[in-house]
């Protein structure tokens, strides 16, 4: 008789943004005349840019012809973007990255979620409080997280890294020594962004505890301030320590076209054995490569036209963080993030839940956002705002909570 695996029934509720749709549904079903604004999920909406539908198309093409038809992807990723990415995404900013140490993917939520399967089960993991939910979920299915305690919300087997008003929303490096330190800057849920200063901490840290950090920098691109670090191999010693996760999602709109890629540095080594090694048997036994024509609107993106056109769409989507940051603090809310990265971060008011605000939003203003608490217990009593809406709806967003 076959059995299920257990670690699964471990997983507690369902995935948080099923929960959050579920609540919409019910709640547009019993109100048909109201419009729904959501700013809760962090999906884009503005359109592929022009650079990018013209490799898009261009590939597409070639796919039409015998002569120039491509089946199967090369296992680790096309040169021509693993070049492409090498180049504009760490040379230019003097990181020494080569191109055979990029692993190219369909996106950073497989990568995130995949990557601790070349890790030990024994491992001891760490995260951030509040986090994308991702990483915890995936290490409960491995088994490598212990037992779940419903009223703490907490695993036993994890290290939860406060992430607060009072620390702005870094965390401090842990009294427990772990063994994989999950870090995401500019972060979500918080919006809050990581200094050199402080990555460079968690670096040596990292080195002399002997720990991994999978940095997850998929909201990279939004980065607005000089002292914030691009990619984790700016710091010194990263490549002894660190794997870096990315993504084209929120870059370039990539969401629904999925692209992303997985940096591990030959140096990255537990013995004489190289993750680089590990991550490359499973890229080989598990995946097919992400699909040619994706890989050339990938490469697209780095394009001196494509990287134009990105540049004034992360504008136009930092400009509605602005509005919802700027708008809720004229309304007496506490908020942080959005300057760094797309996401505000509200204190919900007086001494609602995160959930509480939910529903008071979704009632009063008929605004969606996406509770605190879902990421963790040091997320209760917050509530997370994308800037991924378009500039009307975003503007109309906040005239309406102005307004409650
Ligand atoms: C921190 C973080 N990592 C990874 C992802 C997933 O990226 P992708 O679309 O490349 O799978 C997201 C998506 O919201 C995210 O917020």
């Amino acid at each position: 008789m076959f059995k299920v695996n257990d670690n699964y029934l471990k997983l507690p509720g369902s995935y948080l943004f099923s929960t959050i749709a579920k609540k919409v549904s019910a709640y547009q079903a019993e109100h048909p005349d109201q419009s729904i604004i959501r700013l809760g999920i962090g999906d884009v909406t503005q359109p592929l840019a022009p650079a990018i539908i013209e490799a898009l198309h261009s590939a597409v093409d070639e796919m039409a012809d015998a002569a120039t038809f491509k089946g199967y992807a090369p296992d680790l990723g096309y040169e021509f973007l693993r070049n492409a990415i090498a180049e504009h995404d760490y040379h230019e900013l003097g990181c020494e990255i080569a191109a055979d140490e990029i692993f190219v993917s369909d996106g950073a939520k497989c990568d995130s979620g995949n990557i601790q399967e070349i890790f030990s089960t024994d491992n001891k993991i760490a995260v951030c409080d509040p986090v994308y939910p991702v990483y915890i979920d995936t290490n409960v299915m491995a088994g490598r997280t212990g037992t779940y305690d419903p009223d703490r919300e907490v695993w036993s087997d994890v290290i939860y890294m406060p992430c607060t008003e009072a620390n702005g929303f870094v965390p401090e490096l842990p009294k427990e020594t772990p063994d994989l330190i999950y870090l995401c800057f500019p972060n979500n849920p918080t919006g809050s962004a990581i200094t050199k200063a402080q990555l460079q901490e968690w670096v040596d840290y990292a080195n002399r505890v002997g720990a991994v950090i999978i940095y997850d920098a998929a909201y990279e691109a939004y980065i607005s301030e000089e002292g914030i670090p691009h990619t984790i191999f700016e710091c010194e010693g990263a490549r002894t320590c660190a794997i870096e996760l990315r993504s084209f999602s929120k870059k370039a709109g990539f969401t629904g076209t999925r692209l992303g890629y997985t940096v591990i540095p030959k140096d990255l080594k537990s013995g004489d054995v190289t993750l680089h090694s590990l991550w490359a048997r499973r890229h080989g036994t598990k995946y097919n490569g992400a699909p040619y024509i994706v890989q050339r609107a990938g490469e697209a993106v780095y394009s001196p036209e494509g990287k134009a056109q990105l540049e004034k769409q992360i504008a136009y989507y930092m400009k509605n963080a602005k509005v919802i940051k700027e708008g809720l603090a004229e309304a007496g809310y506490s908020v942080s993030g959005g300057v760094n990265a797309p996401y505000i971060w509200l204190k919900a008011p007086g001494r609602m839940t995160s959930w509480e605000f939910f529903d008071y939003l979704l009632e009063r203003a008929n605004v969606v956002g996406t509770p605190g608490s879902g990421f963790g217990p040091s997320g209760e009593g917050y509530f997370r705002l994308t800037a991924f809406g378009t500039y009307e709806n975003t503007v109309a967003a906040i005239e309406r909570i102005k307004a409650i």
